[in-house]
């Protein structure tokens, strides 16, 4: 069983960075292998909405992006930790889902498997924002939905905490490592 966390943000050892680890290490308690990688230190351009991908399901881009399209095909479980900025993810992480337009083609134009289909993908996102209100979630679990539809990885829960702002304030949420933690757990028990 592997487990791919997909560290969203720009700040490492920040909030999500944090319950990300968490996870991991609830994963890994059940003998999980688990990979992170942190989407700010690699270099993915955006998608340049060239097309060239609708010939055969490729992007032409040989940048960082690459070795992630390697990473979701051996994950059984993708994790994507993204804190919430404007009320969306980061450009990274933004970046990175953009460049599936390639998986997207393969499925919708060459009608092949965006991922091969020999195992049951299980996705799973956690977010962390300032604000205290409910819907700033919204538009990033609509772009991550939307990305595990088209990968066809199941959309298996979230971890959302709002009011958090500071680096490393949810570490006075146990509650919340400990939340992450058993959701690690479960994941890695399939
Ligand atoms: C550029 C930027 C934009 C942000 N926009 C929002 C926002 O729209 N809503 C919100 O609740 N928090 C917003 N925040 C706050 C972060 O979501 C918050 O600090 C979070 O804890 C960061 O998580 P991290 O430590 O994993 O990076 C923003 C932060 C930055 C740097």
């Amino acid at each position: 069983m592997k487990v791919l966390g997909l560290a969203g943000s720009p700040r490492r050892n920040g909030n999500t960075d944090l319950l990300l680890a968490e996870l991991l290490k609830g994963a890994a308690s059940k003998g999980a292998e688990v990979k992170t990688i942190y989407l700010n230190t690699m270099k993915i351009i955006g998608c340049q909405h060239c097309d060239d991908c609708f010939k055969e399901g490729k992007c032409k881009f040989q940048d960082d992006m690459q070795q992630i399209y390697k990473e979701l095909e051996e994950a059984d479980v993708v994790v994507l930790a993204s804190p919430v900025q404007f009320f969306g993810p980061p450009a990274p992480v933004k970046a990175m889902i953009d460049r599936c337009q390639s998986l997207w083609a393969k499925k919708y134009i060459l009608k092949i498997a965006p991922l091969s289909r020999e195992k049951i993908r299980k996705g799973f996102l956690i977010s962390v924002g300032a604000m205290r209100m409910k819907e700033m979630f919204d538009a990033t679990i609509g772009i991550v939905k939307t990305w595990f539809h088209v990968l066809e990885i199941e959309y298996t829960g979230e971890l959302l905490f709002s009011k958090t702002d500071d680096k490393g304030a949810i570490l006075k949420q146990p509650e919340a490592l400990q939340k992450a933690y058993e959701a690690g757990q479960k994941l890695a028990e399939g």
